[in-house]
Order: structure tokens, then sequence, then C-alpha cells
């Protein structure tokens, strides 16, 4: 089966996205990354992408000044230039405006660092940590117009450990994220029409 044309947003180190490629690289996923987008110019992620000669741009958001809109037309454009069927965001750390989501219903995933419905925002480990929780984790979810939300398709449980910081949890949950990411999307990919 023809693999789907997958497009990573990043807005920093990119560690998701350079999964995602590595996955993709398997002659059995159903997809490949073809292009990485970061809001951010100097995101390390950028030259991690091209080292593995995938098409990295940077999109800055602060070109845009505050027109969101036309920041998101440039991503958009970018993204029907490499024909991407899917967009996956990667840390990519920009709330989108309802039109591209819209434009993307359906084919555009998130990753984020904690059990949602649990801890969506920022500060996910920390907030685990100070909760007292035992468990924390990872979650793949369709995206929807809320930060965090839409449907969830996937997660990893990881242990809170008794030292933990949240840089420690983090790196934990970092490794469990770079499996989840991976699988729920070629998941994903298989159902396309
Ligand atoms: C990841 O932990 C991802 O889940 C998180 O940013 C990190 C990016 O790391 N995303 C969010 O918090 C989005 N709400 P990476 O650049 O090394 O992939």
């Amino acid at each position: 089966m023809r693999k789907r044309r997958v497009a990573v947003l990043i807005s920093g180190a990119g560690s998701n996205m350079a999964a995602l490629i590595d996955a993709g690289l398997a002659p059995e996923a159903a997809f490949e990354v073809v292009l990485v987008v970061s809001n951010i110019k100097g995101a390390g992620g950028l030259a991690v992408a091209e080292a593995k000669g995938v098409a990295a741009v940077a999109i800055p958001h602060v070109a845009f000044a505050k027109d969101r809109a036309a920041h998101e037309q440039a991503i958009d454009a970018a993204l029907k230039a490499h024909d991407v069927e899917m967009v996956a965001l990667a840390g990519y750390m920009r709330v989108l405006t309802p039109w591209l989501v819209g434009a993307w219903r359906g084919r555009m995933l998130n990753i984020h660092p904690s059990l949602l419905p649990l801890y969506p925002g920022l500060d996910t480990h920390a907030r685990a940590i100070a909760a007292g929780d035992a468990e924390a984790g990872c979650t793949v979810h369709g995206v929807t117009e809320g930060v965090d939300e839409g449907p969830i398709l996937g997660q990893v449980r990881v242990p809170v450990l008794p030292d933990d910081t949240p840089s420690s949890l983090a790196e934990r949950v970092k490794t469990a994220e770079h499996q989840l990411y991976s699988r729920v999307l070629h998941a994903v990919c298989n159902t396309l029409d």
C-alpha cells in the first residue's frame, strides 16, 4: 500500500518528529514524513530533519505579527505544496485557529505529555508530581478546536517514581511518546480513504 504523506509541525528540539521520520522509513509503515514545519526560525528540529533528508521549513509566526490567519495560510500552502495528507503536531507550541483545525479535521493529530483529560496545557510533569500521582504518561489525540482536547486515539502509562523531578519524569514519558506516536499514526493512516 502507498505510504501516506505526513507533515510534522514543531517548535523545538523535535525528538518526536525524529522518531516519526525514522518509523516512517520502515517498509511496513503506513506513512512517511515528507515535510517538517517550525514556527520558530532556529528550532533545533529543523536541522535534525534536514540531516535526515526531509524537507524542513521555518514559517515564523513573528513574521506575521498578530495576523494568525495569514500565518496559518502560509503553513497550509506549504502543506499543499508538498501534497501532505496528514499532519502530526509534535511539540508545536502555538494554539491553532478554528480555520486550520477545520481545514485538516480528521487529518491532524497531536501528542501531549499527560494522560489526558488530566493536565492539558503546560507543566504537566510538575503537576502530576505535585498531585502525588502514581502514574503519568502521554496521549495522542485528534485535533479539535479546544486545546489538548479531541478524541483520544492512544495512551501509554509510565510510573512516577518516588525521587522523580519534572525532568526525570519528562524523560521517561518522552521515551513512551516516541513509541506511541508512530504506532497511532500508522493505525490512523491505515484507516484513511
Ligand atoms: C513533547 O513532550 C510533547 O508531548 C510536548 O512537547 C514536547 C516536545 O518535545 N507537547 C506539548 O506539550 C503540547 N501540548 P520534542 O520537540 O522533543 O518532540
